[in-house]
């Protein structure tokens, strides 16, 4: 009868015992859940903090070239010595040709206007063709990074860019800049026009304009080569006079490089060029 009473009693007890256990697994097994979920998220945020922490120095190279102490002089001297020797890496031309300020209008050509700006305190040339004109800016462009080209008498190549589509009221264009050193003076043309230029003065001029001529024309023979190069507009107005009285060839829109191996020049000889006397 004790026994028969106790049985009873005690199946009742042993079921809150089993759903203790249960309780036990069900508030377990959540929690420990949440504890990993939490980890997780702090290791996540924690990544996500250091990513975002060390994203600014990720491109180093950029970093260097583009330090701000760095002025023009500088930053041709690394083109010509670095790399290619062809010229700056593209993103550091960006990165330069997207913080010039404009300043004022210096002439206007065949395919757009030059600006005087001001990069960094110095002056600089922007030559700015219209998106109609996009092959005449990409050929300027790629002329004047040929391997080898970079010479005392021909125009200093700094950038180019096409500084992204602009929108405006009628629509939208790409602005294309080929950026330059900037010669005070002007165009041969106009530095004859305003001023008196002595014997001596002449043939510094000449010089330097044979000079420039000399090695557009000349054939370097090498991985770091360059090939011969026909300037074809070769006039007073594509000649820049430096304040020191020398002389530098500009505008090489129209310029042919020749191949030697194939005796060939890279672009189809039967387009009409030069200037209308
Ligand atoms: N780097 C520079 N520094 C100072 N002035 C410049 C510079 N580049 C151009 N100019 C001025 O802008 C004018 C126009 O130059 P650009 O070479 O674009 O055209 P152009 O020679 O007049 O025309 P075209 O393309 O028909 O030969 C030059 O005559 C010169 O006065
Ligand atoms: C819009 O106007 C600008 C000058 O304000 C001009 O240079 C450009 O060519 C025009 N674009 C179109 C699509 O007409
Ligand atoms: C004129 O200036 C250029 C660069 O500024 C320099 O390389 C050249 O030697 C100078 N020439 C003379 C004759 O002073």
């Amino acid at each position: 009868m004790l026994f028969l009473m106790c049985a009873p009693s005690e199946r009742p007890s042993k079921e809150p015992g089993w759903s203790r256990l249960q309780l036990t697994v069900v508030i377990l097994v959540p929690f420990c859940l949440l504890c990993v979920g939490i980890l997780l998220g702090v290791c996540i945020v924690q990544g996500h903090h250091c990513a975002w922490k060390q994203d600014p120095e990720e491109p180093p190279d950029d970093q260097m070239l583009m330090s701000p102490d760095k002025c023009l002089k500088d930053l041709i001297y690394d083109m010509s010595t670095s790399g290619s020797g062809s010229g700056l890496p593209l993103l550091v031309q960006r990165t330069i040709a997207r913080t010039i300020v404009l300043q004022e209008t210096i002439g206007k050509g065949r395919f757009g206007e030059v600006w005087r700006g001001k990069w960094r305190g110095e002056d600089v040339a922007v030559k700015i063709f219209s998106s109609r004109d996009e092959r005449s800016w990409f050929r300027e462009a790629e002329i004047y990074q040929t391997i080898m080209l970079r010479h005392e008498n021909i125009l200093g190549f700094i950038a180019a860019d096409n500084k992204g589509i602009r929108l405006t009221n009628n629509g939208s264009w790409t602005q294309l800049w080929l950026v330059s050193e900037y010669h005070e003076h002007g165009s041969l043309y106009d530095y004859l026009n305003r001023y008196t230029v002595s014997m001596e003065g002449m043939v510094i001029l000449a010089l330097s304009v044979a000079s420039g001529l000399a090695h557009l024309h000349m054939e370097i023979i090498g991985t770091q080569g360059k090939p011969a190069i026909a300037h074809r507009d070769l006039k007073s107005k594509n000649v820049l006079v430096r304040r020191n009285g020398t002389a530098v060839i500009a505008d090489l829109g129209l310029a042919v490089k020749h191949d030697s191996s194939t005796n060939t020049i890279d672009i189809p000889s039967n387009h009409r060029v030069g200037t209308k006397r």
